[in-house]
């Protein structure tokens, strides 16, 4: 569709985000106060876009963002004094335990069910043993909710699930559910799912 390759634009999707932000100061606030046991001292932000969330890990020892996405990936350096990579999130070139915190904020939805087993465990992978992966993500609302599922259809990202298909989806990489919502994301629904020795 034109206006997903117009979005792939980083002007263009900073505009989008801005415009209709939708909660995404929500999601921002829960990644701030989130309290992974080590302290959030290296992050890694998967499908970072133009790095939206780095400011949230301003006294993070190492943030690195990846995104498929050059063009993000330049204008989100550029725009950050943070480290931001071109990679894809099912091959991530970083050593088993790398990172405290690994995240992916609105990720999944753009990924198959095959990419999305192999990005869980790749973020699993790099993830210390004594550290949380979390994924965050925009799932099917309720019926009622017809701003929320007009926006799920016209969204770039053409895998949005249900809750209960994306708990099974990532349940056999360790993953559970955290949050059913974000609060304040209206009329999106977004579910936080969780792996995290320290919590079972
Ligand atoms: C909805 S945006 C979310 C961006 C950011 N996390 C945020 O919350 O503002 C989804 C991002 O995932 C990226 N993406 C999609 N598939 C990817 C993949 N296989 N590997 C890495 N990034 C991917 C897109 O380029 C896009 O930047």
């Amino acid at each position: 569709m034109w206006l997903d390759n117009l979005l792939e634009e980083p002007l263009v999707y900073r505009l989008k985000t801005r415009l209709l932000s939708f909660g995404r100061r929500n999601v921002r606030d829960f990644l701030r106060e989130f309290p992974s046991p080590p302290g959030h001292e290296r992050v890694l932000d998967v499908g970072c876009g133009i790095g939206g969330h780095a400011d949230a890990f301003a006294t993070a020892t190492l943030y690195v963002g990846i995104d498929e996405n050059a063009g993000y990936v330049k204008y989100a350096s550029a725009r950050h004094g943070r480290r931001f990579v071109a990679m894809n999130a099912t091959r991530i070139a970083f050593a088993d335990g790398t990172f405290d915190l690994v995240f992916a904020a609105g990720l999944f939805h753009h990924l198959s069910d095959d990419q999305a087993r192999a990005a869980a465990r790749e973020m699993t992978r790099v993830t210390k043993e004594t550290g949380a992966t979390l994924i965050i993500d925009a799932v099917l609302p309720v019926l009622w909710n017809v701003p929320g599922r007009l926006l799920c259809r016209l969204d770039r990202g053409r895998h949005v699930r249900t809750v209960a298909s994306l708990a099974a989806l990532l349940a056999n990489d360790g993953f559970q559910l955290h949050l059913g919502n974000i609060q304040g994301s209206f009329p999106y629904q977004r579910a936080v799912f969780l792996r995290c020795p320290c919590r079972p």
